[in-house]
């Protein structure tokens, strides 16, 4: 069975999405950039092991990758899973764990790329919302794409409304793709 760590920086639901749909694969590890995630809270409700590595401890990128790669060893990680973790991967990372690493955004790439995705497609006025699993590269969410999954926005439907859909879709889909890509 493939070990797995989820990254995450705030609430977790997707990282709670994948440890309750794991089947092919076992989520072994959370990693935080920042003590107060959310995350945290829910990875000690499920029993799941958890380090919290804040970037300003560390004097560079690197030096915090560095410090990341040597717990994903220490644990045998195999396969990383991005989930709302809001932070560019760097060559350390990304070379130590190459076409290991994937990473879930709201929108339907290449469209809306970056922070605040649902908003940016609400206000291009769009009428199709969607979410994109992809391949992770050093750009921000470029890399290749996996699976997407559309739906259509209901007249005056509004932007909360909007995430809480996207995220119904993000907790089945997540878990789906990771079982297909590690079975
Ligand atoms: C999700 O919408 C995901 O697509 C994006 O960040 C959000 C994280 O939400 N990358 P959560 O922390 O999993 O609840």
């Amino acid at each position: 069975m493939k070990k797995l760590a989820v990254f995450a920086s705030g609430s977790g639901s997707n990282f709670e999405a994948i440890v309750k749909g794991q089947k092919n694969y076992e989520v072994v590890l959370l990693i935080v950039d920042k003590l107060d995630a959310y995350a945290l809270v829910r990875a000690r409700k499920m029993g799941i092991e958890s380090v919290a590595l804040p970037a300003k401890d560390f004097v560079n990128k690197q030096e915090h990758e560095e410090a990341i790669v040597s717990i994903l060893k220490e644990y045998d990680i195999d396969f990383i899973a991005l989930a709302g973790y809001m932070r560019l991967l760097g060559e350390t990372l990304l070379n130590e764990y190459s076409s290991k690493i994937v990473n879930i955004h709201p929108s339907l790439l290449p469209n809306f790329k970056g922070k605040e995705a649902i908003k940016q497609a609400v206000e291009a006025g769009v009428d199709t919302i969607g979410v994109t699993v992809h391949w992770v590269d050093f750009g921000m969410d470029t890399g290749e794409i996996i699976e997407q999954k559309s739906f259509l926005v209901n007249k005056g439907e509004s932007i909360s409304d909007i995430e809480n859909r996207v995220h119904e879709i993000e907790h089945i889909l997540y878990p789906k793709v990771l079982n297909e890509l590690l079975k």
